[in-house]
């Protein structure tokens, strides 16, 4: 699936969109360069599965959890990790195989600890405001 929007307000749509896509797969990985605007999509995700609390990007840490109907959202956003291993001191595989929401930013960074399954989401800047997201099931 692939959709060009021309501003951050047609993301809602899109999000809804790549969730229908998904299905039953809670593992999320986005692909794009630093401000393609990953952060700001997953928030849009999380607005569209009804999360309560306020989104932000994980900032001081590598993972962030919100609440919503759907059980707890995980964040990840690994830019800063270093290595790998730094993946499990953090615990990841409770979460990644915890059967929740688990929204990965940099996935670049955890190459051999993604899951065999999961939605591959792909951001695009392609204009100002301009983004052509594409999402993959893999
Ligand atoms: N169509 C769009 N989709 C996503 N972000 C957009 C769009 N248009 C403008 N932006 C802006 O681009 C920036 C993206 O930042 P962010 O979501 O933090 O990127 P990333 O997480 O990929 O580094 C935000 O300031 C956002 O408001
Ligand atoms: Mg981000």
């Amino acid at each position: 699936m692939e959709i060009r929007v021309s501003s951050a307000a047609d993301l809602s749509y899109v999000a809804s969109k790549v969730l229908d896509l998904a299905g039953q797969e809670k593992i999320f990985i986005f692909y794009g360069d630093m401000g393609a605007g990953k952060t700001t999509f997953i928030k849009n995700l999380c607005s569209v599965l009804e999360v309560s609390d306020a989104t932000s990007s994980p900032t001081f840490s590598i993972v962030n959890e919100y609440c919503s109907p759907h059980g707890p959202i995980f964040h990840f956003d690994f830019y800063r990790l270093k290595q790998e291993s730094e993946a499990f001191d953090l615990g990841y595989e409770d979460y990644f195989y915890s059967g929740n929401y688990c929204f990965i930013e940099w996935p670049e960074k955890v190459p051999n600890l993604l899951p065999n399954s999961f939605v591959q989401v792909e951001i695009q800047v392609t204009g100002d405001t301009e983004r052509v997201i594409s999402a993959n099931k893999k």
